[in-house]
């Protein structure tokens, strides 16, 4: 750990199962970088909620609101009932923090294709399905009765749209593309495909295109070359994002931020991948998902040039051990 002024404040959240392992790696890379960051550890997550019952109290989310970053390994255990640390962790910091985009890259050559595509999914991350709208009726009777809304505010689906059309603006091809289910949703589709068509107005140079979700996931196999950055809602961008690290290189390549672009407070940055209890503590989980997260925790404090290193140090996969593939990349990072 190096400290002393000028170093970021980074909040550490290793989690769960191969969770603290990687998060690990990612720091030795971090420091590799020379970049100087001071780590506090929180311990949270399914084991942490099993030994005393604590998901997140107010008190440890009003000290994480201090940090400039979160650096999250994964979170879930297979003795915590489904729900409890994804709402009540994962999900609450993602509302709390009003971390509105959940940012995901992807690049890497899909099976069956020879070039690498290159292209970001832009998740809107505080509404949609995730919200917890609902309830049951007459639960765990003949007549049970369960609806689970879908919350879609102008406000909400407008900001996520605005940031795909400032990402692709920065970028080279200058495209989006708006994925959703117009045709069957129609009172959410058409609230984000006149938010879109808003936006995209003020972005003459932008090119646009607009595919449902269905027709997206072949495309996504098929043709990922047409993707530059892909906005869609908060269920629609977490199905979406799993295919596309599986068509990247894998799972365990898949990185992803969760921004407060607005800066209110910190973002948080994490492996798309889960907790994999069944090879916890082995020294087998790949650590490259959370070490290209950290990369992307680091463009996001200005460290752009760190980051870029980290990420070129990634770019011809190592396998082998978690310390392994974490010491290399570290290595190459320092040359
Ligand atoms: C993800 C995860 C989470 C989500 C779960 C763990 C709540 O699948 O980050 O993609 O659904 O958003
Ligand atoms: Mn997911």
């Amino acid at each position: 750990m190096t400290s002393g002024s000028g170093a970021h404040r980074i909040a550490v959240i290793g989690g769960d199962g191969i969770g603290p392992d990687v998060t690990r790696e990612a720091l030795k890379v971090v420091e590799a970088a020379g970049v100087a960051i001071e780590t506090v550890e929180f311990d949270l997550g399914g084991q942490r909620y099993l030994r005393d019952g604590e998901v997140l109290s107010d008190a440890t989310l009003d000290e994480l609101r201090g940090f400039d970053a979160i650096l999250l390994g994964a979170v879930g255990h297979p003795d915590v009932p489904p729900g409890v640390i994804e709402r009540g962790l994962l999900l609450k910091l993602r509302f709390d923090l009003d971390l509105y985009v959940n940012h995901r890259p992807f690049v890497g050559t899909a099976p069956g294709h020879s070039e690498p595509h290159d292209f970001v999914v832009v998740r809107e991350n505080t509404e949609g399905p995730y919200v917890g709208e609902g309830g049951f009726l007459r639960k765990g009777t003949p007549h049970e009765v369960a609806t689970q809304g879908s919350v879609n505010t102008r406000m909400g689906a407008e900001r996520a749209i605005r940031y795909a059309f400032e990402l692709a603006a920065r970028r080279e091809r200058k495209h989006v593309t708006l994925v959703h289910k117009t045709n069957v949703l129609t009172f959410a589709g058409d609230l984000w495909m006149r938010a879109f068509e808003d936006v995209a107005a003020e972005f003459p140079d932008i090119g646009t295109a607009y595919n449902h979700v269905d027709a997206a996931t072949i495309y996504f196999v098929q043709d990922p070359h047409r993707y530059d950055v892909i906005v869609t809602d908060n269920l629609f961008g977490d199905i979406l994002t799993d295919l596309g690290g599986a068509v990247s290189g894998g799972v365990g390549r898949a990185s992803s931020a969760n921004l407060n672009p607005a800066r209110t407070g910190p973002s948080m940055f994490e492996p798309v991948h889960g907790s994999a209890p069944d090879i916890a503590g082995q020294n087998k989980a790949d650590p490259t998902a959370a070490i290209l997260s950290a990369a992307m925790m680091l463009d996001f404090l200005g460290e752009a040039d760190a980051a870029a290193r980290i990420r070129a140090a990634c770019d011809e996969p190592v396998t082998g051990s978690t310390t392994h593939v974490g010491d290399t990349i570290a290595g190459r990072v320092r040359d």
